[in-house]
């Protein structure tokens, strides 16, 4: 399907100068040249991202009408967009990265994997993760100081790659496949000759799928409790026989949808706690009254102000800027026509910080969550950092888990503070992070 569809008649912007000072603006200022877009052209424009003509949805009943399932939006065609090309073997008919499947199959393909993602699978995810950030906590400690946004980043990695794959070596050979096959959606141009990107994008993607084949058998005969042992167990279930090409897919969309998402959360947590020390200090001052030692899945989720901090960092410095859509047949949104085939972004991150839903939407106030305040309560969609409808975030409540499991761990040990003082920026890097760095300074307790 032609992302080429005539959509001249609504407000906004094409053509290659847009194309490059729209793709430019993302990745430097992030939600705020997002929010400037929007004050320009209205709640429903036109845009190039990368190349690709999009339409940009940021009014918050639209966001919710274009998350219907009702066949006329499809999510597999809009990340096939990005992804197509790069593996010959898409199967968006059967078993595949639950982003290219649609409607029966994508419930088929999520039956199979929730229960890796259920209640006690995340606690033993969360048994699992704890010790690894102890020991990374206790170096930095020793040395008195991290480069928080390079180390979280590999240290989700090597937690990833023990609970998801149940091995302890080879995060950064996986780290470093996934950060090539990511290249690819934002290649300039798919040609094997010409983009650099797009080979190390093709070359990344037949290294994850050889990695991955390679440990089915063994997984399977493991009976371990990381996720692809519970997949590989789950997948020879007769009434959920699924091809290990078709498990590979799986693995894979499942890993890549994972990448970098909770890392860029933390690290804009960690900026605003820096800045921020009298929530770092409520913070600790939580997690130290319900233990100063080592704390379950169950225990966690006492950790009310850890949430609300945690929240705010993504309303904030939003992670995932959109939900991808395009319109299997002619519709309306509003007042705008929207052809068959169009590409829609469902804005999430522009609704996270209007003023209509949102008081003084550019504070960090995590007091805004309080039961009493409940401002995401005031529109469905004003707080959907995970997505909405059957494509939610599989992974939301692993992610909260590791967050909580990660600051426990480290309040509870140190405070920290920045090395060089500055005013970070939103940037999209493709995930939502803060500018900089992030060095700090950490002192024992
Ligand atoms: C803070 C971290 C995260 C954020 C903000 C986030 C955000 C999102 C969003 C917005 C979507 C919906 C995309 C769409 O509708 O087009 C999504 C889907 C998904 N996420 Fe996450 N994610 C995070 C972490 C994770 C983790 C840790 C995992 C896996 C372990 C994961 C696995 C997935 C999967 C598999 C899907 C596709 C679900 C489906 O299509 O049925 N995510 N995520």
């Amino acid at each position: 399907m032609p992302t080429s569809v005539d959509i001249a008649h609504l407000p906004g912007e094409g053509g290659p100068i847009a194309a490059v000072r729209n793709t430019l603006g993302w990745m430097t200022h992030g939600i705020d040249h997002l929010l400037a877009q929007h004050r320009r052209f209205g709640p429903v424009y036109r845009s190039v991202f990368a190349g690709y003509q999009v339409v940009c949805v940021a009014d918050p009943d639209l966001v919710l009408s274009i998350a219907r399932e009702d066949e006329t939006w499809s999510t597999s065609l809009a990340w096939l967009t990005f992804f197509q090309g790069i593996d010959a073997k898409i199967n968006a008919a059967k078993m595949d990265s639950p982003l290219f499947l649609d409607f029966k199959p994508h419930r088929d393909a999520r039956k199979v994997f929730q229960p890796a993602f259920g209640h006690s699978a995340t606690a033993s995810y969360f048994d699992a993760a704890t010790p690894i950030f102890e020991q990374a906590i206790e170096r930095w400690m020793a040395r008195g100081h991290v480069s928080f946004k390079d180390e979280i980043r590999s240290l989700m990695m090597k937690v990833s790659t023990r609970i998801f794959l149940g091995v302890d070596d080879e995060a950064a050979a996986f780290e470093k496949a996934l950060i090539d096959y990511w290249e690819g959606p934002l290649s300039l141009t798919r040609s094997k000759l010409l983009s650099p990107s797009w080979r190390r994008s093709i070359r990344g993607h037949a290294v994850l799928c050889e990695m991955l084949r390679s440990r089915i058998s063994a997984r399977r005969a493991s009976g371990g409790d990381d996720l692809f042992s519970r997949l590989c167990a789950k997948t020879q279930e007769p009434e959920t026989l699924v091809d290990d090409d078709g498990l590979v897919r799986l693995m894979i969309g499942i890993k890549s949808a994972a990448f970098a998402t909770t890392s860029s959360g933390l690290t804009s947590m960690a900026y605003l706690l820096a800045t921020h020390p009298e929530w770092q200090e409520r913070m600790r001052a939580e997690a130290i009254a319900l233990s100063k030692g080592r704390i379950n899945y169950e225990q966690s989720n006492q950790l009310e102000v850890t949430s609300r901090v945690w929240k705010e960092a993504m309303r904030l410095y939003p992670i995932a800027p959109y939900t991808a859509r395009r319109a299997l047949h002619d519709t309306q949104l509003g007042q705008w026509r929207i052809p068959a085939g169009t590409f829609v972004m469902g804005m999430i991150s522009a609704v996270l910080r209007d003023s209509n839903l949102w008081s003084n939407p550019d504070r960090f106030d995590p007091d805004r969550f309080t039961p009493e305040r409940a401002e995401d309560k005031r529109h469905k969609a004003a707080f959907l950092p995970f997505g909405i409808g059957g494509h939610t975030c599989t992974g939301m409540h692993l992610a909260n888990a590791e967050v909580k499991a990660f600051w426990h761990a480290l309040l509870t040990r140190c405070r920290f503070t920045l090395e060089r003082d500055y005013k970070a920026r939103h940037t999209y890097m493709p995930a939502g992070i803060v500018s900089g760095d992030v060095k700090l300074r950490i002192e024992r307790l």
